[in-house]
Order: C-alpha cells, then structure tokens, then sequence
C-alpha cells in the first residue's frame, strides 16, 4: 500500500470481530516498530505481545480498576470502551520503556526522547497493520492501571502504551476532523 494512502486511511478502531490476526502478520507489525528511528540507535522499546490468558487477566485488572474509580466517584473517561477494545481485539501488544526506570542518570530529555521514539514505533506498527487490513487502537487508558498491570507482568519497568490489533467491525470509519495545517503552522522568512 502506499504510504501517503496509508497514513491517510488508518483509524483508530474500538470494536473487532472474533476473528484472529494471523501470528505471521503480528511478527511483521513488530518488526516494522522496531524499525522506528531513535536517539543513538537505543531502540527504547520492547514489546509484551499477550496470550489468551494473559489478555483476560488485564481485562479483570482494568474491570477491578473501574469499579474502584467509580466507588471513589473518580470520573473514568473511556477507559470502558478502550476495556472492551482489549477485550474484543485478536492481540494485545504492551509497550515499555526498556530505559527510564533501569538507566543510571536517566533524566527529563532522555525520557522526552525514548518516549518520542516509542511513539515512532507504535505508529509504524499502525500503519504496517492497515497495510494488512489489520485494524488497531493506540491506547493509554491502561496507564490508570499501570501499577496493578506491573505486578500482573511482574515487571517494575515504565508501561507507555497497549496497542489493540484485531478485525474490526466497521473497515470504513470516518475520518475524525483534524484542525486546518494554517493553524497548527508557523513559517518565517
Ligand atoms: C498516545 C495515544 C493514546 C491513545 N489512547 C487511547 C485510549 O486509551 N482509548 C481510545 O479509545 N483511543 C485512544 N487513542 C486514539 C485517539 O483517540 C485517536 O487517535 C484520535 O481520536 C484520532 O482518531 P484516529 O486515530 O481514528 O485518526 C489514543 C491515541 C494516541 C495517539
């Protein structure tokens, strides 16, 4: 697919049908973010592609963590349509940062910069998805659990997002509005 197509035609999609991605196609969506730029080659990602299991206990965790926030009238946004999107999609990819909680003197710009390259990385694997008809959901809702998701995965390491790959329902979303390129531009002479 070309690109320009490709970045154009890409949507965030909340609900899947029960079909499954094929494990061939996850390994290639991987290997298309690992292909993303970052500061000196540190390559700051590294992946959790959930299993079955694995899937529903963080759909359990991210439930608890809903219930809690509505027991403390914390308002919980659409953390419940990003749970059923986990729950529904084919694959569950966690993304970490390898770095910023193991790296001694980590500081504000390294982080701004891993976390720059993480977000090259997911979108590469957005894209590389809708090349294959795969459908997917950036999302960080789960980061209200991120403590509760650290123990489940045993792991003290930074989670920046999930990302949600499945079929989805609808291949033809709308595009959601973007703000005209003369408002988001500055130029000088
Ligand atoms: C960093 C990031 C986090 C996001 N987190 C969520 C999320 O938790 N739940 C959700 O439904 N959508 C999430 N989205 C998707 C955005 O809502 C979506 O990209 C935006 O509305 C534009 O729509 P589009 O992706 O279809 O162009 C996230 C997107 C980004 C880039």
């Amino acid at each position: 697919m070309e690109l320009q197509k490709a970045i154009s035609e890409r949507r965030s999609h909340r609900r899947y049908t029960d079909k499954k991605v094929f494990p061939i196609d996850m390994k290639e969506i991987l290997e298309a973010g690992i292909l993303a730029p970052s500061p000196k080659n540190r390559q700051p990602w590294y992946f959790h592609l959930c299993g079955p299991i694995r899937k529903r206990l963080i759909v359990d965790v991210l439930q608890d963590k809903i219930a809690e926030m509505q027991a403390e009238s914390t308002t919980v946004g659409s953390l419940p349509i990003s749970l059923r999107a986990i729950e529904e999609c084919s694959d569950l990819v966690l993304v970490y940062n390898q770095y910023s909680r193991r790296e001694q003197g980590y500081n504000q710009n390294r982080w701004k910069a891993d976390i720059l390259s993480i977000g090259a990385c997911v979108q590469n694997m957005l894209l590389a998805a809708h090349s294959k008809n795969i459908q997917s959901l950036w999302i960080c809702d789960i980061l209200f659990a991120d403590k509760e998701i650290g123990d489940l995965m045993e792991t003290a390491d930074e989670l920046v997002a999930g990302v949600a790959f499945g079929i989805g329902t609808q291949q033809d979303l709308p595009q959601r509005p973007r703000m005209e390129l003369h408002k988001k531009l500055q130029k000088s002479g």
